[in-house]
């Protein structure tokens, strides 16, 4: 079973799952989020997956039931995700890369900083590799530029004055880059 932890509105959930069908693969897909409302678009977008409103530190799966397990931009809970994904599966770890929305940080904050990026062990995980994703986005109007900043973090903690300039930009291009670390269940002695 593949199981997004943190599923949101299932974008991603559903990229998974057509992926994968593509590939000729049928797989069981799942995915848990605090948000009701999230989950409701969700199971829209995808009517096979199952959805569940669950905090990810307690999700509702029986031990070593998943091999799977993504985590896009949402909390972590390790010694959850271990307790859940089986001996040899995986857990696929999505984090900002230094420099991602760079430009839009250049104009919220006089001095913006990098995201610190560090490499983290996970007890009962194995780090086995990551993957850069990079690239560079046009937003054409202030509608979908404040939308963007909505979702960040950046909306709750920027000063006025960073967000008065935001709401003056008619069009911005930005960085944006992630990296999908994949760490590797090790198998229970
Ligand atoms: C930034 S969104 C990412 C959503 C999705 N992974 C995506 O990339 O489209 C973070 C999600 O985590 C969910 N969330 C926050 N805390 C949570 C928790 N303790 N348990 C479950 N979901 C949580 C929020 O409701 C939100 O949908």
């Amino acid at each position: 079973m593949i199981l997004d932890s943190g599923c949101g509105e299932g974008y991603y959930t559903s990229g998974l799952f057509h992926a994968l069908t593509q590939a000729g693969l049928t797989p069981a897909t799942a995915g848990v989020d605090l948000s009701k409302f999230a989950l409701r678009r969700a199971a829209k977008r995808l009517p096979q997956g199952e959805f569940a409103v669950a905090s990810v530190y307690h999700l509702p799966l029986s031990p070593s039931s998943v091999d799977l397990l993504v985590n896009i931009f949402s909390p972590l809970a390790a010694e959850e995700f271990a307790r859940v994904v089986r001996p040899g599966g995986w857990f696929c770890y999505a984090v900002p890369s230094p420099r991602h929305l760079w430009e839009m940080k250049q104009i919220l904050y006089p001095q913006p900083y990098e995201n610190p990026v560090k490499q983290e062990e996970y007890p009962g995980f194995t780090w086995q590799s990551a993957q850069k994703v990079q690239g560079t986005i046009h937003l054409s109007c202030r509608e979908d530029i404040l939308a963007l900043f909505g979702i960040t973090p950046y909306a709750w903690k920027t000063p006025k004055a960073g967000r008065d300039q935001l709401a003056k930009l008619e069009e911005l291009d930005t960085a944006i880059g992630f990296g999908l670390h994949w760490y590797q269940r090790v198998t229970d002695q």
